[in-house]
C-alpha cells in the first residue's frame, strides 16, 4: 500500500485515480509520496520513505530541489496543465488595465442605492473613459506553454505581439506562434512595448528581473503584468516607478505590502491557476505521474 499526503487539498477528480493500493496519510513524514500546490516544502524534514513530490502546478519554487535531489526523490510539476487559466486570467489583466472596470465597478457599487444610478452613471462615466488594445504592442518575455497562449489570443485582439525568449531561437518561435514577432533581446522588448507580461519561472538569473534598470529602458506610461512568479518583480522599484508615473499600471497576481494599495496597482490574490478546469488538469496529471512512478519507476512529467 502506497501512502499520499496532500499538503493543500487537490482535486478530486485527480484523487479518484488513486486505486485501492493507495491510502491518504494526514503525516507527510509518513508518505510515499506527496501532492502539493502552493504550500512551501522547503520547511519540512524529507523522510527516507519519501519517493516523489508532485507540484500541482508549474512552478516549482516552493519545493527545495536541490535537498530532494541528494535524496533521490523525485520532483514533478503539471506543465501546461493550467496554462490556458492563467492565460484568461492575463488577458482580463490587459483589459483591466486599459479599461478602469474596477473603479466603474467600485463607483457603482457606492450610489447603487440612489433612485437616479443610471442618470448619475450617464453624468460621471467619462471619469472611467480608457483605451483600447487593439493595435497596441505587447512584449511577451518568456514563450513557454502560457506565453505562447497569451500572444496567439492577444494577436487576436488586435495587439502587435512581440516575444522574447533566450531558449527558443526565430524559428522555433514561430512555428510555436506566427502571431509572434520574435525579438532577440530582452532590452528591445523593454523599449518597444506598450504592454509588457512576464511568463519565465523563478531562476537566480530572473529574480527581479523588472527592476529600476529595466523599467528605466521602457516607454512612460507602460502596463506590466507579472502572472508568473512573485519576486520576478523588485517591488520597491515598482513602486517607486508607480508613483513617479514612469508605470501606468501594474497588473499582479502576487499582492504585496509594498504595491499592493498603490494607485495604478491592480492586485490579484493568485487566481491565475484558480479555475476548476485548471484544478482539475493539474490535479489528474499530479496523480497520474506520482502513480507511474511509484507503480513502474517511470518518470514522465506529463
Ligand atoms: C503555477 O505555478 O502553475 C501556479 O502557481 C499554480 C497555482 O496557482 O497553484
Amino acid at each position: 500500500m502506497f501512502k499520499i499526503n496532500c499538503l493543500n487539498p487537490i482535486a478530486a477528480v485527480g484523487m479518484d485515480l488513486f486505486s485501492d493500493k493507495y491510502t491518504v496519510t494526514e503525516d507527510f513524514a509518513q508518505a510515499d509520496a506527496a501532492l502539493v500546490r502552493s504550500a512551501s516544502v522547503h520547511e519540512l524534514e524529507l523522510s527516507e520513505q519519501l519517493q516523489a513530490i508532485a507540484r500541482a502546478g508549474a512552478g516549482v519554487n516552493n519545493i527545495p530541489l536541490d535537498k530532494c535531489a541528494d535524496k533521490g526523490i523525485v520532483v514533478f510539476n503539471t506543465p501546461g496543465a493550467n496554462a490556458n487559466g492563467v492565460k484568461e486570467l492575463v488577458i482580463a489583466g490587459l483589459l483591466l488595465a486599459s479599461r478602469d472596470i474596477v473603479g466603474g465597478i467600485n463607483w457603482v457599487q457606492s450610489v447603487k442605492d440612489d433612485e437616479n444610478v443610471a442618470k448619475l452613471a450617464e453624468k460621471n462615466k467619462s471619469k472611467f473613459a480608457g483605451t483600447e488594445i487593439k493595435g497596441k504592442k505587447l512584449g511577451i518575455i518568456g514563450l513557454g506553454a502560457i506565453g505562447v497562449l497569451v500572444a496567439n489570443a492577444a494577436n487576436r485582439l488586435g495587439m502587435q505581439v512581440y516575444g522574447y525568449d533566450p531558449f527558443i531561437s526565430v524559428d522555433a518561435a514561430w512555428n510555436l506562434s506566427r502571431d509572434i514577432k520574435h525579438i532577440n533581446n530582452v532590452e528591445d522588448i523593454y523599449k518597444e512595448c506598450d504592454f509588457i507580461t512576464v511568463h519565465v519561472p523563478l531562476l537566480d538569473s530572473t529574480k527581479k528581473m523588472i527592476n529600476k534598470e529595466a523599467i528605466s529602458m521602457m516607454k512612460d506610461n507602460v502596463v506590466i503584468l507579472n502572472f508568473a512568479r512573485d519576486l520576478l518583480v523588485d517591488e520597491v522599484d515598482m513602486g517607486e516607478a508607480l508613483a513617479a508615473g514612469k508605470v501606468k499600471k501594474y497588473v499582479t497576481d502576487f499582492p504585496n505590502p509594498t504595491t499592493a494599495g498603490m494607485p495604478g496597482a491592480l492586485v490579484i490574490p493568485h487566481l491565475g491557476a484558480s479555475t476548476e478546469e485548471s484544478e482539475d488538469n493539474c490535479a489528474i496529471m499530479a496523480v497520474k505521474e506520482i502513480k507511474e512512478y511509484l507503480e513502474n519507476g517511470n518518470i514522465k512529467n506529463s
